[in-house]
């Protein structure tokens, strides 16, 4: 389980979240949405300590995580795939899922990169590609794939869809899905794109200005149309 209770997360001067409160079990597949600005991004940085200043308990497995850096609760299972992808250009596919399992806890087997790759028909075929000659959805499954050479027990997720051609979308549903089912690992998925969101979660947790507005399933959801009326319609 991932809990954070009452956190306030701030930049600089800018209080961004406001005594939120959020927990998952570690099987779980839920959704983050919400507005740009929302909050969604800071949500997962705040989960791993990856950026804003945060006050407030966060834990794991029952243990408080205090101030413990991002590549620490990474070794504990928690994997971010940021916005920005972050992968490495002057690398070739296969070394970039390579490298990426050096941050996996201690307790993992290391796993094969080819195996790695072969969870990814998109990336496959590319494995000896270099970062920088990927399209932005290639990049975005790379980013993804590299997640699971570290073997997290949660990925958070943060809107893999972004500048994504639709169609590439709509492969990259079953690629996610079939990694969390062939993993057993869970799932916390910031998105703007709710049909992806539904495809793949479970729960949605819908994000207003720094607040949870709305923490239920997706049938819930459907019952509150007024829930996307106020705090998603533009
Ligand atoms: N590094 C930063 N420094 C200062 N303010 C920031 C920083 N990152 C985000 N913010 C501000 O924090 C607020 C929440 O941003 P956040 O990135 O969490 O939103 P989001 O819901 O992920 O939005 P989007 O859908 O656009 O990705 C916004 O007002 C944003 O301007
Ligand atoms: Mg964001």
């Amino acid at each position: 389980m991932i809990a954070a209770e009452d956190i306030n997360a701030f930049y600089g001067p800018s209080h961004i979240l406001f005594d939120l409160s959020f927990s998952m079990a570690a099987t779980e597949r839920v959704a983050v949405v919400g507005r740009n600005g929302a909050g969604k991004s800071t949500l997962l940085k705040s989960l791993m300590n990856a950026g804003p200043r945060v006050e407030g308990k966060v834990s794991w497995q029952g243990r408080s995580l205090g101030r413990s850096a991002a590549y620490k609760r990474a070794r504990l299972g928690l994997q971010m795939v940021p916005e920005d992808r972050r992968i490495y250009h002057h690398l070739t596919v296969r070394e970039n899922v390579r490298i990426a399992g050096h941050a996996r806890p201690s307790s993992a087997p290391r796993l094969d990169p080819d195996a790695v790759l072969a969870q990814f028909p998109m990336l496959e075929p590319l494995r000896d590609r270099m970062g920088f000659q990927l399209s932005g959805g290639q990049q975005q499954i790379l980013a993804i794939a590299r997640a699971v050479a570290a073997h997290p027990t949660v990925m958070l997720l943060d809107e893999p869809t972004e500048g994504v051609a639709p169609a590439i979308v709509e492969d990259m549903v079953g690629t996610i899905r079939d990694m969390c089912d062939s993993t057993g690992m869970g799932l916390l998925l910031c998105e703007q794109n709710l049909w992806f969101a539904r495809k793949l979660t479970d729960r949605i947790v819908v994000m207003d200005t720094g607040r949870i507005a709305f923490d239920g399933t997706w049938q819930e959801f459907a019952a509150r149309p007024e829930i996307k009326e106020t705090h998603l319609a533009l």
